[in-house]
């Protein structure tokens, strides 16, 4: 019953982005509005509030190169380093509980290379039930999760498994390949 609702949300979303693959601006706007629709359907909250985040779920996954649906959750406070995507776009969907997001800006070296990396502090956003936050291509954020539990969905434009992406330390003030 409830892969029936993840298949739909899959094929929604695929749809949208092959209207306008380069579109973040629409993603953003429909791909919350789809997961919405998706985490309101009878039996898909419940569903997602039982599965085991220890690890992230994949949800749905469309290759290597694909979209890919995954569910991760914070079950102790947590606090994750500044990353990038590389050349994928995200969309981080709040579930449950609270996320606290925040952006950076790249001060030196090139977006997207590891090497030197300044970073400075460009925006805190607090990600609530039912709220979204898209990122573009190498966009340097980090998540907290101070007051768990908290589950949320996040979209890729690929699998990040395979993707070459950055990671940054802002004592070293650096970025490497992850
Ligand atoms: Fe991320």
């Amino acid at each position: 019953m409830v892969q029936m609702y993840v298949d739909r949300l899959a094929d929604e979303l695929t749809k949208s982005l092959d209207k306008s693959p380069n579109s973040g601006g629409l993603m953003s706007e429909e791909g919350t509005a789809l997961v919405t629709k998706f985490v309101q359907e009878p039996g898909v909250r419940e569903w997602l509030n039982g599965l085991d985040v220890l690890q992230k779920v994949r949800l749905w996954g469309a290759g290597k190169d694909g979209l890919q649906i995954l569910l991760h959750g914070a079950e102790t406070a947590k606090k994750g380093g500044p990353h990038d995507h590389g050349s994928s776009w995200a969309l981080y969907y709040q579930v449950t509980g609270i996320t606290v997001m925040t952006t950076y800006r790249r001060m030196t070296g090139l977006d997207g290379e590891p090497g030197e990396a300044d970073l400075e502090v460009s925006g805190v956003q607090e990600l609530t039930p039912g709220n979204a936050m898209y990122f573009g291509p190498n966009v340097i954020h980090s998540t907290e999760h101070p007051s768990p539990p908290a589950r949320w969905i996040r979209l890729t434009g690929v699998d990040l498994d395979h993707a070459t992406r950055l990671r940054f330390s802002l004592e070293r003030k650096e970025a490497v390949l992850d």
